[in-house]
C-alpha cells in the first residue's frame, strides 16, 4: 500500500490579478499543496515571481508551498525562499553546484528539499543525491511555460527514478510536473509517481475544482 496521492495545482496558469482567490479555490477543492513556479528568465525563457509573492501566499493558505526554483542561482538564493515561507524547495540538478548543501540548508530550516530533472537530463544525475532528498520532480515538459504537451518518454523516466530510489533503499515522493491531465496522470502514477502538479488542466478549466477532482480520480486508480 503506497502513500496517498498528493495533488499540487500550479498557480502559473491562474489569473495573476487574482492569485489569492485561485489559491483559496483549490484549497477548498482539496488540493494538498500549492505549487509555485519561480522563473528567472535565464535558466528558463520566462520570468515569473519571487520571494515577495511566496511570502504573500504564505499568509493566505494553510497548504504547504511547493516552490519550484527554475533559476540559475539557487545555490546562492535558496535561503530567500525558505525565509519567505517555502515548505518545499525544489531545485534543478542542471542549475546547482551544491545540491547536498541545499538539502542541508532546507532541512536545517525545517523545510523539505526536492530535485528536479529536465526532460533531457539522465536520471543517473540523481545517483549522488537521491538519498538526501524528500522529493524528485520529473519534468513532463521543458520548463518555462504552462500548457505544453506531455512528453511521453516521461513515463519511463518516472519508472527509472522509482527503480533508482528502491535500489538505494529510499522512498522520496516522485512528482511529475508539466502536461498532467486526466489522460496522462494515470500513466505516471502507474509508473511510480505519487505527486502530480497540474497548471493549465486545472486553472484553464471552466470548473477548476471539478478538474482537480477528475485528475485525482483518474490517477488514483493506477497508484502503485
Ligand atoms: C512549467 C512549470 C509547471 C507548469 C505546468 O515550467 O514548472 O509547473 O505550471 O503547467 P501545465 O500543467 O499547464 O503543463
Ligand atoms: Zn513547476
Amino acid at each position: 500500500m503506497n502513500r496517498p496521492l498528493l495533488m499540487a495545482p500550479s498557480i502559473l496558469s491562474a489569473d495573476f490579478t487574482r492569485l489569492g482567490e485561485a489559491v483559496t479555490l483549490v484549497e477548498a477543492a482539496g488540493a494538498d499543496l500549492i505549487h509555485v513556479d519561480v522563473m528567472d528568465g535565464h535558466f528558463v525563457p520566462n520570468l515569473t515571481i519571487g520571494p515577495p509573492v511566496v511570502k504573500a501566499l504564505k499568509r493566505i493558505t494553510k497548504l504547504p508551498l511547493d516552490v519550484h526554483l527554475m533559476i540559475d542561482n539557487a545555490d546562492e538564493t535558496v535561503g530567500w525562499y525558505l525565509d519567505a515561507g517555502a515548505d518545499i524547495v525544489v531545485v534543478h540538478v542542471e542549475a546547482c553546484n551544491h545540491l547536498h548543501r541545499i538539502a542541508q540548508t532546507a532541512h536545517a530550516a525545517g523545510a523539505q528539499m526536492g530535485v528536479s530533472l529536465n526532460p533531457g537530463t539522465p536520471v543517473s544525475a540523481l545517483e549522488g543525491i537521491i538519498t538526501e532528498v524528500d522529493l524528485v520532480l520529473v519534468m513532463g515538459v521543458n520548463p518555462g511555460f504552462g500548457g505544453q504537451a506531455f512528453i511521453p518518454a516521461t513515463v519511463d523516466r518516472v519508472r527509472e527514478v522509482a527503480d533508482l530510489a528502491r535500489s538505494k533503499g529510499v522512498s522520496p515522493r516522485i512528482a511529475v510536473d508539466g502536461g498532467i491531465d486526466p489522460t496522462t496522470a494515470p500513466l505516471v502514477t502507474a509508473a511510480g509517481a505519487d505527486m502530480l502538479i497540474a497548471g493549465s488542466a486545472i486553472f484553464c478549466a471552466e470548473d477548476p475544482s471539478a478538474a482537480l477532482a477528475d485528475i485525482r480520480s483518474a490517477a488514483v486508480t493506477q497508484l502503485v
